[in-house]
């Protein structure tokens, strides 16, 4: 079975939609910074701008040169920071070797961090405190598994890739000790010996290395529920994931395209970041 992503983000961004209509009174605001003009950035930005049209969200796209120095980063994050329009923050990653982005995640408002990049809210995660952001690509496969129905309590979830974006986070998640976590979770990487092995005794395989096709067929356990998180764009321009699709889906049980897998989701958590960023400034009841 495959696991539509663009769908289970539909669902989600109705759900957003219908909550920002019924918000009379103020407008939900998202901004984007994005420096230089790194194409695969350009696109993931557009991409995300037109899910907050659709979505009623007013977005706004501070673009500058590649020669940004970081002070003039930091400015523009202040200058956002005290915007009372703006509930939500993005800076596009990656920055250009002259910025250091852990600086420049810790400048983010912790309160209108919707990436969840910032200390505090990556600090809340691993303690598995309520209230913090949750990084869009991890929650985005946490919530994938939820709705496709997959059991991953007491499973064993191998993640391949250990990066800050996506393998660290999203292992902090499913350890996490509640309803839809508590899985047993095994981060492997580049130098991680007996690569085969250990993917093989996987019930939940996520491939989030960037290496185009590296998960092959004997790799996976049959049955077993492959996530791909890889974008890969090969030199004949073809989009593919980490994943050798055809030869891998004949062997799981449920696995994730690419494109409309993962990358739905993750936008789909933005827009609920953000939404959920303005309710908590504005309307401090319990929501989701
Ligand atoms: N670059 C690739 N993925 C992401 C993401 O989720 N957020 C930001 N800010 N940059 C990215």
């Amino acid at each position: 079975m495959i696991i539509d992503g663009k769908e289970i983000a539909a669902e989600i961004q109705k759900t957003v939609r219908e909550k920002i209509l019924n918000l009379k009174k103020r407008k939900v605001g998202l901004a984007f910074l994005l420096v230089g003009s790194h194409p695969a950035s350009q696109s993931y930005v557009r991409g995300k701008q037109k899910a907050c049209v659709a979505t009623g969200i007013e977005s706004t796209l501070v673009e500058l040169p590649e020669d940004t120095s970081q002070k003039e980063l930091l400015k523009q994050i202040d200058k956002l920071n005290q915007n009372d329009a703006i509930d939500g923050i993005l800076v596009q990653l990656p920055l250009p070797p002259q910025i250091d982005p852990k600086i420049i995640t810790s400048a983010i408002d912790p309160e209108k961090d919707v990436d969840g990049f910032h200390p505090m809210n990556v600090g809340k995660m691993l303690l598995g405190e309520e209230g913090g952001f949750l990084p869009c690509t991890p929650h985005g496969i946490q919530v994938m598994l939820e709705k496709s129905h997959t059991p991953v309590e007491g499973k064993h979830v191998v993640i391949l890739g250990r990066s800050n974006l996506v393998g660290k986070p999203l292992a902090a998640i499913l350890m996490q000790k509640r309803k839809g976590c508590n899985a047993t979770v095994t981060v492997a990487h580049g130098k991680s010996e007996k690569l085969p092995e250990i993917t093989r005794s996987a019930d939940i395989l996520v491939a989030a290395i960037g290496q185009p096709r590296l998960i092959t067929a004997d790799m996976v356990k049959p049955g077993a529920v492959v996530i791909d998180v890889g974008i890969n764009r090969l030199d004949n321009g073809k989009l593919v994931g980490d994943v050798d699709f055809e030869t891998v889906k004949q062997k799981a049980s449920k696995i994730t395209p690419v494109p409309g897998g993962v990358g739905p989701m993750t936008i789909a958590m933005l827009l609920q970041n953000t939404l959920w960023s303005h309710l908590k400034r504005y309307e401090p009841i319990p929501l989701f």
